[in-house]
């Protein structure tokens, strides 16, 4: 009777995997044109979960890293006309490094490195201009006078263009 249940437990847990394996991992193509650091064939909601978790971490909106076409007036998402989405790209490639060689984070199914380490967030906490500053060890985050002051020096309002 024991072993009967670990079997189907053991069964129950395997089709999960099966199952969620089946799922996750079907070939999509999307027809995005201009992925580099991005697995190619990233599903529609996964780009925009990690568009989103950059905008956020930044403190900005979609038209901070891309460009828009003026004949069109839309948006052309696969553009690089603006440097901030090569700089973008730049992040990403120095985020993975960071955690493939001091994290030693595993790639997930689609070759993206697991956030174990560090992400944008890590060093932007909403703003694009994490600018340097060194903590004077007054308080937390070294930011003089109560916090009631406005923003602290050297801390500038999140870009929203
Ligand atoms: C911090 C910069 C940044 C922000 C903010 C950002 N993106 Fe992106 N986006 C990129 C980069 C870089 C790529 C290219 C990734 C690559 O090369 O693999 C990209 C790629 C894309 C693509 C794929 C285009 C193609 O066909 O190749 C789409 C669609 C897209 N972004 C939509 C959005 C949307 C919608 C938002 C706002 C919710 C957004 N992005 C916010 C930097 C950004
Ligand atoms: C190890 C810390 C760190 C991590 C991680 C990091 N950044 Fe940055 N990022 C910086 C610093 C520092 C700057 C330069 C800020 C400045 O000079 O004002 C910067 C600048 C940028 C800029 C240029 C902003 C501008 O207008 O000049 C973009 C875009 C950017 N980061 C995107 C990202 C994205 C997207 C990620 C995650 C994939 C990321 N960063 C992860 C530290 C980091």
């Amino acid at each position: 009777m024991l072993v009967n249940k670990k079997l189907l437990v053991t069964l129950g847990l395997l089709s999960i995997v099966v199952f969620g394996a089946m799922t996750t991992s079907k070939p999509q193509d999307e027809g995005f044109k201009n992925l580099k650091v991005l697995p190619k064939n990233i599903s529609g909601e996964n780009l925009h979960k990690v568009m989103e978790e950059w905008e956020h971490s930044l403190g900005v909106h979609c038209n901070f890293c891309h460009a828009r076409n003026e004949e069109t007036k839309k948006m052309d998402w696969a553009s690089d006309a603006k440097p901030e989405k090569a700089m973008a790209r730049d992040m990403y490639k120095m985020m993975n490094k960071i955690n493939q060689k001091y994290f030693h984070a595993k790639k997930d199914s689609l070759g993206m490195i697991m956030q174990s380490g560090v992400n944008c967030n890590t060093c932007h906490r909403g703003t694009a201009h994490p600018e340097v500053m060194v903590p004077d060890g007054k308080g937390p985050g070294g930011q003089p006078g109560p916090p009631s002051a406005g923003p602290a020096p050297g801390s500038p309002a999140p870009t929203k263009p």
